[in-house]
């Protein structure tokens, strides 16, 4: 096992590690100067004026990735309606699926129950069904009308992290290419493609601050909570991050949208309450800067991730993110979050491979 590991003292290091490889291989042959390359998606058979709503399916972290692609399908396709569901809640749910919806499944595995239950009723609706998956010829890859496979390669660690950001740049991908299959203009689509393209050197930039987060993680060290906000985008990147953190350090981590902290999470704040915060959407920041400021008052203590330009002087745990896209920031956010969990999985001595009570495919439902 230490050779397969490569070197690094975990699976969980080494796969944070390969992100800029698997972004890259995730993303070869797929970005044109201003469009995106995805010949799967003519396989389908979709009259495209006829599509009246789409949904995104997963679970876990692929359900993170799956909010995260529907809210960048809402802005460039806003009067399409689309959603973006828990795939246990789906089938219960009561869901409008017909011929007119397009089913957008999401996983690692290709195998979790509660996802495969979905497509399968999603075909019986006779819905069009588009899968994202890592795992080649899996049962989801296999029974979807259309695959796309992400290419993370084998994921030995239970919490996900290079399937997830792979995820998140295919996503990307292909909602670039449902929205273009409608013929609608993108704003910055140049800009958008080009900074795809060059992740994997931002992902190799943002993995330097791997001792910054080393040092951040030691606030946890004593503590059983901690708190992440965001507003808009970064609210599905904290959702991920203190997802990650629960997951392997067995710290009570709950995500809220900066914007709801003051209905309630607030109550919680007391001095040395540790609360992660990103602000990375330009247009947004100064409202979530004052729900951090607000937290500070009552003696949290904060670590920001925010975008190059962001004043930061009342701040004394910053890392900035890379200037790029601000619908792009996400993928350096997650890389940021699961180097801070797993550090602080570390420090608390937990088996950050095989977390307590999780398997790395839910095969019940
Ligand atoms: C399990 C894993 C999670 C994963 C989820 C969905 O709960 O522990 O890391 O996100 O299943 O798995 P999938 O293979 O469908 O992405």
């Amino acid at each position: 096992q230490a050779a397969q590991k490569g070197g690094y003292d975990t699976f969980m290091e080494k796969e944070i590690h390969e992100q800029p490889y698997v972004i890259k291989e995730t993303l070869r042959g797929r970005l044109g100067v201003s469009d995106v390359v995805l010949p799967e998606l003519d396989l389908a058979k979709i009259d495209w004026k006829m599509i009246e709503r789409v949904y995104f399916i997963a679970c876990g972290t692929a359900y993170n990735a799956s909010m995260y692609a529907q809210d960048l399908f809402r802005t460039w396709m806003p009067k399409m309606p689309s959603f973006a569901l828990a795939a246990s809640e789906f089938r219960y749910g009561d869901y409008y699926v017909d011929e007119n919806t397009i089913c957008i499944f999401v996983s690692q595995s290709g195998e979790t129950a509660d996802t495969l239950a979905a497509l399968n009723l999603a075909k019986e609706q006779r819905a069009h069904t588009i899968s994202v998956v890592n795992v080649l010829d899996s049962s989801l890859a296999r029974k979807s009308e259309v695959t796309l496979y992400t290419c993370a390669g084998p994921e030995i660690a239970v919490a996900s992290t290079k399937a997830y950001t792979t995820q998140l740049v295919l996503l990307v991908c292909l909602v670039l290419g449902l929205v273009q299959h409608w013929k609608e203009t993108i704003p910055q689509i140049q800009e958008i493609v080009k900074d795809l393209d060059r992740m994997p050197e931002i992902i190799e930039t943002i993995l330097k601050e791997d001792s910054t987060l080393q040092e951040y993680a030691q606030l946890l060290k004593d503590k059983h909570d901690a708190y992440f906000i965001g507003r808009r985008l970064d609210y599905y990147s904290v959702a991920e991050g203190a997802l990650k953190l629960k997951e392997i350090s067995y710290v009570h981590a709950d995500a809220y949208m900066a914007g709801e902290l003051k209905h309630g999470p607030i109550a919680l704040i007391e001095p040395g309450t540790v609360v992660v915060a990103l602000a990375t959407q330009e247009e947004v920041a100064a409202k979530t800067i004052s729900n951090i400021e607000e937290t500070m008052a009552r003696g949290a203590t904060v670590i920001l991730i925010t975008f190059q330009n962001q004043d930061t002087s009342k701040f004394d745990r910053v890392i900035r993110i890379p200037s790029i896209h601000p619908l792009l920031t996400a993928i350096p956010a997650a890389v940021l979050l699961q180097m801070f969990a797993y550090h602080a999985a570390c420090i608390k001595g937990c088996d950050v491979d095989k977390p307590r009570n999780l398997a790395k495919s839910v095969t019940v439902e």
